[in-house]
């Protein structure tokens, strides 16, 4: 499956680069701000396309189209592209994700920037790599001293999980925070050490199931806002080196009450 994977992350990220200095049209889904554009969906069209010519059994979920769902115990979960609003403006922090999920367990993962030519790849149980070089986690243990990344939902204002209230928390105690805008790159940025620690309300699969294995083989952390166990289907995922996870998830329950 690895190759497959490797070929439709080549092939999207192919199209993400031939169609960023094009004219290409750009919709709403529901939300005015929650885009999505032609090349999302050729993008997709080419993975799907790739996975389904070897594994024409194999179940897919994907953003744009949904489930496919056969009789199969394989999950491809694919983002065409995560960070689509930047890819809309010509920005170029976004990139392909695609995690592959067997029995209930997200096993193989692949994240790609064709932009920066950067591939970050984990199987379970053998470690993440980003273009071939191994990657962990930063060892950062003190909160005040870390670097985090979030985003916020589509629906920020008036959202009962307080997003703005969290942020504002961490903010407050003057610790540094970015904004990339693709939460799969958040997640990876955190599995090679630039980040120390991510979270972020209302993520998709898709957003998130080949980052989880990136970072949790890079000997990250993963839970929900409570700290308890996280599954790629979660809402919410607090995500980081392990070391700040506890001081992190005080924050964050704290500018919830
Ligand atoms: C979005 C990005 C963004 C996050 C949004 C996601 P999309 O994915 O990951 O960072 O804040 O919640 O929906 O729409 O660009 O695939
Ligand atoms: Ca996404
Ligand atoms: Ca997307």
């Amino acid at each position: 499956m690895k190759n497959i994977l490797y070929k439709s992350l080549e092939e999207s990220g192919k199209i993400l680069k031939e169609y960023m200095d094009k004219d290409f049209a750009v919709e709403s889904k529901g939300i005015i701000s929650n885009l999505v554009t032609e090349v999302d969906k050729r993008s997709e069209a080419k993975i799907i396309e790739i996975i389904k010519s070897e594994f024409p059994s194999h179940n897919i979920l994907s953003e744009e189209i949904g489930a496919i769902n056969e009789d199969s115990d394989v999950k491809w979960i694919i983002d065409p592209i995560d960070g689509t609003i930047n890819y809309a403006h010509g920005i170029p922090i976004c990139c392909v994700s695609i995690g592959i999920e067997k029995a209930g367990e997200i096993v193989m993962g692949g994240i790609y920037n064709p932009f920066s030519e950067e591939l970050f790849f984990a199987e379970k149980g053998k470690g993440s790599y980003l273009n071939d070089k191994k990657i962990k986690v930063s060892n950062e243990s003190v909160l005040e001293k870390s670097l985090l990344v979030t985003g916020f939902p589509y629906n920020t204002g008036n959202n009962p999980n307080k997003p703005v209230e969290v942020f504002s928390a961490f903010v407050n105690k003057d610790i540094p925070i970015r904004r990339l805008g693709s939460a799969a790159l958040d997640i990876c940025w955190t599995a090679c050490g630039r980040f120390d620690g991510f979270w972020e309300y209302n993520l998709n699969a898709w957003d998130v199931a080949a980052g989880y294995v990136i970072l949790t083989e890079a000997g990250g952390k993963v839970t929900d806002f409570e700290g308890k166990k996280y599954s790629v289907y979660n809402k919410e995922i607090l995500a980081s080196n392990g070391v700040i996870h506890d001081s992190m998830l005080e924050v964050i329950q704290n500018a919830k009450k």
